[in-house]
């Protein structure tokens, strides 16, 4: 029985509409002279790496861009960029995109402070200290990257996505803005926007803070649904059934957008207090073998396991359902799902992924050695229910 909670974000949140703007006056409180900017080739050519570049002079602040960042990135994308930002001996690192590049952002800021190999840092707990200071700004609605205390790659040897969970991860700011979505295309804003519902309906229906199966002794950031991630969660679900398909079906909608945006930060904020369980869990061997987004394989197998936890979280699924727009009644909210999921195209099958069957064993056992999610689920599961539901998705 655990009685203390903690709550974690990004030491500061800059948010709005031209909150881009306030970079110079923002990198002033953590007095940052020399910065390496983590971003990626698209939004280089969309003008946006100008106009960051652009502040940074203003605010006669150097820079040094690395604008190779990819999506779903590779653990040796990290050692290149610390190759390229050793020299230069930066004192912040932005990490400015989608999730992708905030987290190959937050493990250069690792590897610059503490040295070794990306590797030595995957798991729980395991960044010794504070890391050079990181600025996120994200580009699309949806990880919540830029205020968790998460990094996820993708191990090309082992073909499996690898996550490092540590409040040491947590960027000193937040700098979102919801106008710099505005440039993401459908499939981008369908598939990071409902990975801020997993994010979200993974921190509402987790299991109790009090009830957290975590050994004595052990700690983990994540500990289980406690009353700010339930509120930061109950929020951003309310935003995503508003605003989702309006923000997919007209990326100029910029009230769209700003709910989209806060929804994905309210998300990170209650995920990664609580923790994500099954979905993620299930997601991160199908993320490892074939070329689905994060977002995607997550909101392919979100319905699935809400299905399964149904019985544990009957209360909370109601009032998810309502927050969709719903009848207010727990099989609702599973309906739901499904209903988003064909209004904003996100595959329906794991076989549209082009899995094959009998890679499903594989899959269930690398997802049951995912305990630090598989402990915030409302309902144990076992080897075999894993392998369930990735049949019902197959
Ligand atoms: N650290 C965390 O807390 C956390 C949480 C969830 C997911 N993730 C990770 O984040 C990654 C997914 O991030 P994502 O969903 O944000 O997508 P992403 O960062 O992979 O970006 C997807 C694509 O969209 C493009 N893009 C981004 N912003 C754009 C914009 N404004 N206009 C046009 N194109 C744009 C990118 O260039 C990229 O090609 C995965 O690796 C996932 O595992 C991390
Ligand atoms: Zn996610």
């Amino acid at each position: 029985m655990h009685t203390v909670w903690t709550f974690h974000s990004a030491a500061s949140l800059v948010y709005g509409p031209g909150s881009l703007d306030r970079l110079g006056e923002s990198l002033r409180t953590i007095a940052a002279r020399r910065v390496f900017l983590v971003t990626d080739a698209i939004l280089k050519k969309l003008g946006l790496v100008d106009r960051v570049v652009a502040l940074l002079r203003a605010a006669s602040v150097e820079c040094q861009v690395f604008d190779e960042g990819r999506a779903e990135p590779a653990l040796h994308l990290v050692e290149r960029a610390v190759a390229v930002a050793q020299p230069f001996a930066p004192d912040a690192v932005i990490g400015l995109g989608g999730g992708s590049n905030m987290d190959v952002a937050k493990f250069t800021a690792v590897l610059l402070r503490h040295g070794g190999r990306p590797h030595d840092y995957l798991g729980d707990g395991k960044i010794p200290g504070p890391t050079v200071p990181v600025v996120c700004i994200p580009t699309t609605a949806g990880t919540g990257s830029e205020v968790s205390g998460a990094a996820a790659f993708t191990d090309t040897d082992r073909r499996v996505k690898v996550g490092s969970l540590s409040n040491w991860l947590r960027p000193a700011i937040a700098l979102v803005d919801p106008d710099l979505t505005l440039s993401c295309p459908p499939k981008v804003t369908a598939d990071s926007g409902i990975d801020a519902l997993t994010h979200a309906v993974e921190a509402y229906t987790a299991v109790d803070f009090a009830d957290f199966p975590l050994p004595a002794g052990e700690r983990s950031v994540y500990q289980g649904r406690h009353p700010l991630s339930d509120l930061t969660a109950g929020r951003a679900i309310e935003l995503v059934g508003q605003h989702l398909v309006n923000a997919v079906r007209d990326g100029s909608d910029r009230t769209a957008r700003d709910g989209m945006m806060l929804a994905a930060t309210l998300a990170g904020m209650a995920f990664s207090n609580s923790g994500v369980a099954l979905v993620h869990a299930l997601e991160y061997p199908v993320g490892g073998a074939t070329d689905c987004s994060h977002g995607e394989g997550n909101g392919l197998l979100l319905p699935h396991v809400m299905q399964f936890n149904l019985p544990a979280r009957r209360a909370e699924f109601a009032r998810i359902a309502g927050c969709l727009g719903a009848k207010p009644e727990a099989e609702e909210a599973v309906a739901a799902v499904f209903r988003l999921q064909e209004a904003i195209g996100i595959p329906r099958r794991l076989r549209d992924l082009s899995v094959r069957e009998e890679q499903l064993p594989d899959f269930a056992e690398k997802a049951f050695a995912l305990q630090r999610m598989l402990r915030v689920n409302p309902r144990p599961v076992t080897v075999e229910s894993l392998l369930g539901i990735y049949q019902s998705a197959y």
